[in-house]
């Protein structure tokens, strides 16, 4: 690893993907990044899609001493990561097969079963009759989950089986979500705290990150539709030192250690969606994702003091296991998503954003993700999620205002904006 002489290409267009680049763009090793496709906060845009494999190996091909980090999920089910390598080309990710973690819901719960992973009891089913059978005999909350990738919106967490037969309707019957509905794992509803885990993982050995904990719900006090995520902050304090080494012995470890003994290893960050017993404070997998959190990233990194290019540099050579832990900030990080009103239904798009120009002090960082650069240079919105809002305070009281103050200074639209404002409030109550 030359200094200096090394450049980058992400791969992606949200928040995520700002946020990395706004890290790796201050190593000392790092001199030029790309971002495909980027978004109206990132430079340098590269025009090619993020599912368009063929393109991205050809530029990559061109540039020398590139690293490919890839933020997505939907390239890494691809193969973005078996072609690059194929091509000789470096790049940070995990393969199609060990990206089956987040495809496959019931390829991962199985894995869970076969590896001693803490889960929640389920049942799997590809006949949407039998479904309905099963739901109806069983007496209890349950939670319904389309089997492929749906962008966060193929979970329907039911109150009872009526719910639950309108959710097998449409995930199987009506195949709101394609094939990723043509089976559904239905899976006993846990109560509890949730906490995001995310690792580095070079196939071999994982080195975990800050614990964040995400805001799925579009409403304030967790009402309302799952959207992608409407804030985050970090640390979470439900994850206390005994909690962190428990998903790591319970749940990362025998992750990387299984995938690697089937064949498959785990290189990427790896992401454990984990529900908290509010008696036992033992940990339950609801999900895993094969990638950085967004919004979870932005505040983990505004948090990292180390270099992160480094460590993903040593986790692409297998080297994770003699990097020293990595440093954070004792601060809190805060998260405010700024979305389209309407959002995560229909919403508009290709409104001025306002604001931009503030003041916003120290510590605040704004992560681009649904906008792009119109006319005259002016940044306009361009999706559902459109910024987010990161602020950096000695506590997470602190961390909330200057987050909060900063999101008052943007606008847009005729009130076209949206935010919750309770993120991260249960890190106060604690
Ligand atoms: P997933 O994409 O599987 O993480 O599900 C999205 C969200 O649905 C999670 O963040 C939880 O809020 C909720 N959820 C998923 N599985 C369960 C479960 N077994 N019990 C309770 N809530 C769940
Ligand atoms: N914020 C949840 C996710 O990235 O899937």
């Amino acid at each position: 690893m030359a200094s200096g002489k090394n450049s980058v290409l992400i791969v992606g267009s949200g928040g995520r993907e700002h946020a990395l680049g706004w890290k790796i763009s201050q190593s000392i090793h790092v001199n030029k990044i790309y971002f495909a496709p980027g978004n109206g906060g990132t430079a340098e845009n590269i025009e090619i899609k993020q599912n368009d494999i063929d393109k991205m190996v050809a530029f990559a091909k061109r540039q020398s001493n590139l690293l490919t980090i890839v933020g997505p999920e939907e390239p890494l089910s691809l193969g973005i990561v078996d072609t690059f390598e194929k091509e000789g080309l470096k790049i940070f990710g995990p393969s199609k097969a060990a990206a089956m973690l987040e495809a496959s819901k019931t390829f991962a719960k199985e894995f869970m079963r076969n590896a001693g992973i803490p889960t929640a009891e389920f049942a799997i089913f590809s006949d949407a009759q039998k479904a309905k059978d099963y739901v109806t005999r069983q007496n209890k909350p349950l939670v319904v989950k389309a089997d492929g990738l749906a962008a966060g919106k193929g979970v329907v967490v039911c109150d009872n089986a009526d719910q639950a037969i309108a959710a097998i309707d449409m995930i199987m019957t009506k195949k709101e979500f394609g094939l990723a509905g043509s089976r559904v794992v239905i899976e006993e509803r846990l109560a509890g705290e949730e906490a995001s885990f995310i690792a580095l993982c070079d196939g071999k050995s994982i080195m975990p990150l800050a614990s964040s904990q995400d805001h799925k719900r579009i409403f304030d006090d967790d009402k309302g539709p799952n959207t992608g995520g409407m804030g985050a902050y970090s640390p979470a304090p439900v994850v206390d030192k005994e909690l962190h080494k428990k998903i790591v012995k319970q749940v990362m470890e025998p992750v990387v250690n299984t995938m690697r003994k089937r064949g498959n290893p785990f290189t990427g960050f790896l992401y454990a969606g984990i529900m908290v017993n509010e008696k036992t404070h033992n940990p339950s997998v609801l999900e895993f994702n094969a990638r950085m959190g967004d919004p979870e990233c932005q505040p983990i990194i505004m948090r990292m003091k180390s270099d992160l290019y480094q460590y993903i540099d040593a986790a692409v050579d297998g080297r994770l296991g003699s990097m020293p832990p990595i440093e954070w900030s004792d601060q809190t990080a805060v998260c405010v998503i700024m979305a389209a009103r309407g959002y995560p239904g229909n919403y508009k798009k290709g409104m001025a954003i306002e604001g931009l120009d503030s003041n916003f002090g120290q510590d605040v960082m704004i992560f681009h993700a649904g906008t792009i650069r119109g006319s005259q240079n002016r940044i306009v919105t361009n999706g559902g999620r459109v910024l987010g809002v990161t602020a950096l305070g000695k506590d997470a009281r602190r961390a909330i205002d200057s987050a909060y103050s900063a999101v008052r200074k943007i606008h847009w639209g005729d009130n076209d904006h949206y935010y919750r404002t309770d993120i991260a409030r249960r890190a106060i109550m604690r």
